[in-house]
This record gives structure tokens, C-alpha cells and sequence, in this order.
């Protein structure tokens, strides 16, 4: 199977992606469905951040930051006299970054570098190691927990989020949702990524040598004309069109890909539909002292 495709880079380069590699190529609407999606699951992820005990001072690795949303929380939380360092292998992404840290005002305490985390080797020990929706895309995510928890002072803590994509759904069902979500996960799947590793969290915490973990989950349910579901749906099918063409599994012209969020809103506004989103599973625990 041919597993690469172009996209086209904010530079406006054309840059050759492998989708085993990451699924979505990161574009500018890369960067805004991921800001959506912090934005849409921001108060579940500084839930667990919170209960994994993260606080002022303490120094942060978030692994895979993506364009920084979850850096930037954990920012808010440890603070100035702390520090979180964040790192992606997407240049283009630990740059959008650095220029959020600063529009935020944390761009002293925040930082960003570009890195492979198979091969990454931090310059210092951290306080908590950290990352949401990253262990997905790893080969041997118990591997890469393993290696990177050798870099936590004693006691630190390892706190990850991720989702269980196959068990979002529309009350009632309704034929464009189920539709998309199939999209969704047929193109994950394809490429080998683990589209519930919500659930595979105990084990992965387990299999990397870490004590049993903390675990809690939870996911937005949203109705209604107003909710940004639908918006973040249709950005998420987007994404993954270059994915979903090269595997052969639809189109963009027969997805509809431009009204798409709008056919979606003016179903479930029909429907009285309600969507669970898919559960965000957060795992925390601590090292022993
Ligand atoms: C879905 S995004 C999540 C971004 C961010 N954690 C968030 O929740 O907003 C996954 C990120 O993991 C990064 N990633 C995946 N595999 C990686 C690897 N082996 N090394 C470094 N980054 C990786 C991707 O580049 C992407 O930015």
C-alpha cells in the first residue's frame, strides 16, 4: 500500500507525508482543528492535569504538543517559577507554538523544540511527563513511556489523555453522523494507529513499568444548532481527505466536504439528536520516591 501523499505546507511548499506517520499532514487548517479541538476538550484534559497533581513550579515534558494547547495549560498551572518544554516532531507545529507561548505571555516559562520522542534525550529531569492524544500514534507507546519516565525526578508524575474513537455516537443514530464517524476511523485504522487507546492506557501504564495508574474518563455531549460538534467533526473528516483519497475509501467531492459541518448541524437540529463525543480517557501515577 502506497502510504504517503502531499499537502501543502502554511509556506506554501508542498511537503510528502506518510500516513503511518501521522495521519494528518500538518496544513494552517491542521493547525486551527487542533486549537478546535483543544478548545473543545480543554476543561476534561486540565481535569486530569489537576488530579494528576500538577502545581505551581513544577518542570513539564509534554510529549507530541501538536500547536501547544496542552503545553500552554500546563503553563498556566505550574506557572512562572516552573517550566514546560514541549516537543513535536512537526517543525511547522513547535513553530506555531513558540508564537502562541508568546501571544499568551509564557513564552518565558513555555518552550517548544522539534524532536522525534523515539529518540529524544531531554537535557534535564522533569517534574511530569505529560501528553494528550500522542500515545495513539506511537508503535510502542509502552516503549517510548518506558525510556522517557527514565527522565522524572523520583516521584514524578506520568499523565496522559486519550480518546476512544469508536465510542462516540449520535442519540438517536443519524445516517451522516455514522457516515463521518466511519470515515474517521477507517482511515486511523488503516494506518495502524490505535483508535482506542483510551482503553489500552491501564495497559501501555502497565507494560512500561509504571505503577498502576489513576484513571478517569470523560466526554462532551453536545446538541443543538449552537455546537461547535459539528464544526470540529468536519475539520477532523477534512484532515483526513488526503488519507482517505490515497486509501481509496471516498472523495472529497463525495464526502461534500464543504458543507459538510452544516448538513451535520441541520441533521441533528432535525433528528433532536445529541452527540457523545468520543470518551477522553485520562491515566495518572507516580513514580515511587
Ligand atoms: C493529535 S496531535 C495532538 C497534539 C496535542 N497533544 C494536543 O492535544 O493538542 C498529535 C501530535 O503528535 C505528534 N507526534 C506523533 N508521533 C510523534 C513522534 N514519534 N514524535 C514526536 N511527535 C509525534 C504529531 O506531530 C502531532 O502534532
Amino acid at each position: 500500500m502506497n502510504t504517503s501523499f502531499v499537502e501543502r505546507r502554511p509556506n506554501g511548499r508542498p511537503e510528502t507525508h506518510d500516513i503511518r506517520q501521522y495521519t494528518r499532514g500538518y496544513s494552517e487548517g491542521e493547525f486551527k482543528r487542533l486549537q478546535l479541538q483543544g478548545d473543545f476538550v480543554r476543561d476534561l484534559t486540565e481535569d486530569v492535569l489537576r488530579r494528576a497533581g500538577l502545581k505551581q513550579g513544577m518542570h513539564v515534558l509534554d510529549l507530541g504538543c501538536g500547536v501547544g494547547d496542552v503545553s500552554l495549560l500546563a503553563g498556566q498551572l505550574v506557572g512562572p517559577s516552573g517550566s514546560v518544554l514541549g516537543i513535536d516532531r512537526s517543525q511547522d507545529a513547535v513553530e506555531a507554538a513558540e508564537r502562541r507561548a508568546v501571544e499568551a505571555g509564557q513564552c518565558y516559562w513555555v518552550r517548544f523544540t522539534s524532536a522525534d520522542l523515539a529518540s529524544f534525550v531531554p537535557e534535564r529531569k522533569f517534574d511530569a511527563i505529560i501528553g494528550r492524544l500522542v500515545l495513539m500514534y506511537l508503535p510502542e507507546p509502552a516503549e517510548t513511556l518506558r525510556r522517557l519516565a527514565g527522565f522524572l525526578r523520583p516521584a514524578g508524575i506520568v499523565a496522559f489523555q486519550e480518546m476512544s474513537m469508536p465510542y462516540a455516537r449520535s442519540l438517536p443514530p443519524t445516517p451522516l453522523f455514522t457516515q463521518a464517524l466511519s470515515w474517521i476511523i477507517r482511515a486511523f485504522a488503516r494506518t495502524g494507529f490505535e483508535t482506542d487507546m483510551g482503553g489500552k492506557l491501564f495497559s501501555t501504564y502497565l507494560a512500561a513499568g509504571l505503577p498502576i495508574p489513576q484513571m478517569i474518563s470523560g466526554a462532551r455531549v453536545e446538541g443543538g444548532a449552537e455546537s461547535p460538534g459539528y464544526e470540529y467533526m468536519a475539520q477532523t473528516v477534512r484532515s483526513l481527505i488526503p488519507a482517505l483519497e490515497r486509501m481509496g475509501i471516498t472523495t472529497a467531492a463525495d464526502i461534500g466536504i464543504d458543507d459538510l459541518a452544516d448538513r451535520r448541524r441541520d441533521e441533528a437540529v432535525a433528528h433532536e439528536a445529541c452527540i457523545m463525543f468520543p470518551p477522553m480517557t485520562g491515566a495518572w501515577t507516580r513514580l515511587p520516591q
